[in-house]
This record gives C-alpha cells, sequence and structure tokens, in this order.
C-alpha cells in the first residue's frame, strides 16, 4: 500500500471510532436503570453461634448508640430522633419484617427517618450476621420486649364523675363519630365499615341483640367502659385512647353511648339462597 493510502485508511478509521464514540455518548446512560426490587435477596448465612457473635460485635459498635445496647430501641441518641429507633426486640414486629425488608433498611437506610444507610460501612456477608442477631433476640419468647404504651390503672369501682348534660353527650357524639364509627359503625351496633378485616370484629355496643338480649353496655361498668376505652383491649384491634382524649373526653363518649343504649333492636338479613 502507499504511504497516502495509508494515512487515508487511517484516518477514516479515527473518523469512524470517533463518530461510534460520539453515538455512544449521545445515547447516554440513564436508559437502562434495572427494574427496582429486581433482586430478593435471601440470607445464604447460617445463624451458627459464631455469625450471632460477629452480628452482636457490628451492632454494638454500628447500631447500639440509636437501637440501644440490648436493642429495645432505648439507644443514648433514640432521646433526639423522632421518628424513634425501632424496638428490635419486639417479637410481632421483628417477625413481620422480611430477610430482604431487613437487608434493604440497613444496606439502603429508611429513608425520611435516622436510619442511615450502612452500604459503605458493612459489607454484604457482615449485613448477614447482623441480621442473624437480631433474629436471635426473639427466638426466644422470655427475651421478647414489647412495645410499651402508658396504661393507667383504672379501679374496678370508679364511678363516671361527669354528669350526662347535653354539652357532654354532644361533645361524646362528636368524638365518637370521629374517631369510633369507623370501626364500631355510626349506630354503635358493631358493623363499621373496616368491621369486615377485623378479627375479633368490633363489639355492638348499643343495639339490642336479634335474640333480644340487652346490649352490651347495659352490663358493663363505667369503669370497665373507661378501662377499655383508655388502655384498649390487647391482642384485638382496640386501639388505647389514653393520650389522644383528656380523660373528661372520655367520660363523654361514655355518657353518649350509654343514651343509645337499646335505641334499636338488631334486624337481621337472612340469606337469601
Ligand atoms: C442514627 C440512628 C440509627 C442508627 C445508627 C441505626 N439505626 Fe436502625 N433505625 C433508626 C430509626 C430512626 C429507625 C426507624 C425508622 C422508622 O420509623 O421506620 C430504624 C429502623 C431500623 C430497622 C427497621 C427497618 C424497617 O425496614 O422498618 C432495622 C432492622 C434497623 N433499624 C436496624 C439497624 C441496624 C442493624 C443498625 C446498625 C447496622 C442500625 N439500625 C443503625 C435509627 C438508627
Ligand atoms: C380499629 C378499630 C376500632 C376502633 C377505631 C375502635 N374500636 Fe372499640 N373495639 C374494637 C374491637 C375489635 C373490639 C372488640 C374487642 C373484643 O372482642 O374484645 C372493640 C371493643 C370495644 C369496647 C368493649 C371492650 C370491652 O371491655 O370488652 C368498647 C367499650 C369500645 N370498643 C369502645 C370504643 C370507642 C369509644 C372507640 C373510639 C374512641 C373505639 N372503641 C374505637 C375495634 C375498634
Amino acid at each position: 500500500m502507499a504511504r497516502a493510502q495509508k494515512s487515508r485508511l487511517f484516518t477514516l478509521l479515527l473518523l469512524l471510532f470517533l463518530v461510534c464514540a460520539l453515538l455512544t455518548v449521545l445515547a447516554g446512560p440513564g436508559h437502562s436503570y434495572p427494574p427496582r426490587q429486581a433482586v430478593i435477596y435471601t440470607n445464604p448465612v447460617q445463624p451458627t453461634e459464631e455469625s450471632v457473635k460477629t452480628g452482636e460485635d457490628i451492632f454494638l459498635n454500628y447500631c447500639a448508640g440509636c437501637h440501644g445496647s440490648r436493642a429495645d430501641g432505648r439507644g443514648e441518641q433514640a432521646l433526639n430522633l423522632s421518628p424513634k429507633p425501632q424496638n428490635l426486640r419486639n417479637a410481632p414486629f421483628v417477625s413481620y419484617l422480611s430477610d430482604h425488608r431487613i437487608y434493604t433498611s440497613i444496606a439502603g437506610g429508611v429513608r425520611g427517618t435516622s436510619m442511615p444507610a450502612f452500604d459503605l460501612l458493612i459489607a454484604a456477608e457482615k449485613r448477614w450476621h447482623v441480621i442473624n442477631y437480631i433474629r436471635s433476640l426473639t427466638a426466644d419468647d422470655r427475651l421478647n420486649i414489647p412495645n410499651s404504651i402508658a396504661r393507667q390503672q383504672v379501679a374496678e369501682d370508679l364511678k363516671n364523675p361527669v354528669p350526662p348534660a347535653e354539652e357532654s353527650i354532644a361533645s361524646g357524639r362528636k368524638l365518637y363519630m370521629n374517631y369510633c364509627a369507623n370501626c364500631h359503625g355510626p349506630d354503635a351496633d358493631g358493623a363499621g365499615v373496616i368491621a369486615v378485616n377485623l378479627s375479633p370484629v368490633p363489639r355492638n355496643l348499643v343495639v339490642i341483640s336479634s335474640w333480644g338480649e340487652n346490649p352490651f353496655i347495659d352490663y358493663f361498668s363505667d369503669a370497665r367502659m373507661y378501662d377499655s376505652i383508655t388502655n384498649g383491649v390487647p391482642g384485638t384491634s382496640m386501639l388505647p385512647w389514653i393520650g389522644v382524649f383528656s380523660d373528661r373526653q372520655r367520660w363523654d363518649i361514655i355518657n353518649y353511648l350509654r343514651t343509645q343504649a337499646g335505641k334499636r333492636i338488631e334486624k337481621i338479613d337472612f340469606p337469601v339462597e
């Protein structure tokens, strides 16, 4: 090949290369993000004693400042954080979290909270050791520390100190309709809109049952009503309302409900085949 021919070929190749490079740049990155959640992480590390011990060391180093050295959510920094670090000894909460969920929360943090991402600090395998440690904390029921909500001791013979005046009943009705009716129903017959998803179902508080039984509220003392509204019924969806309502407001609701007792008799719609 002649010299001139060679250099023309070289120029041509160079041009071709530049065009390719330009096209690559123009096509640009960012069009092919992997779909979110493409990978489901499962724990490849056996929860041996050694793994749990390694996990505990990592936990004490990186996590205890917030989650506490007992992992109960009461670390030194917890006081200043909102939302609070989770109590990782609360068995129902921890067993609700899949391995994948805990893994991604450790690696990526929990956006919008102070829970930081540890992907650069804690290598992948070590994250599984921490997870084995966390799971070991609730493996035995005796190690479970449920979340505690303040409880108010209610004396069995507590009497309603608020007279059932019109004003109290009106206030109770308003609170009931706003906060209780979704579950217990606007008529307090237990048939609220979300009752279908609850087990046990919300109680029929005031309606005479189809078999003529007096309403629930007629049988129960002020103390029992007040206790259930204040502290909830553990293990059911009946929530505690302590801290939500003042003492006075809780009695207003009871005054209102007592005015509704027996006003209606339950109708039963027999299913038609
Ligand atoms: C700076 C404080 C802080 C540190 C350090 C910290 N966490 Fe957290 N963590 C939080 C907070 C706050 C939440 C609660 C977020 C929420 O309300 O959903 C949380 C939530 C969690 C959860 C529940 C995540 C979920 O998916 O709901 C797990 C598990 C957890 N942390 C584990 C750890 C582990 C393991 C470490 C150490 C490697 C750690 N955390 C370090 C503050 C912290
Ligand atoms: C998320 C649903 C839900 C909400 C909201 C709710 N309740 Fe309940 N409630 C229940 C369920 C479920 C039960 C039945 C528990 C059981 O079977 O013992 C119940 C039971 C009760 C009982 C009877 C408890 C006992 O001593 O046996 C009272 C009284 C009561 N609720 C009042 C209220 C009042 C007042 C409100 C509003 C301030 C309210 N509830 C809000 C679900 C709810």
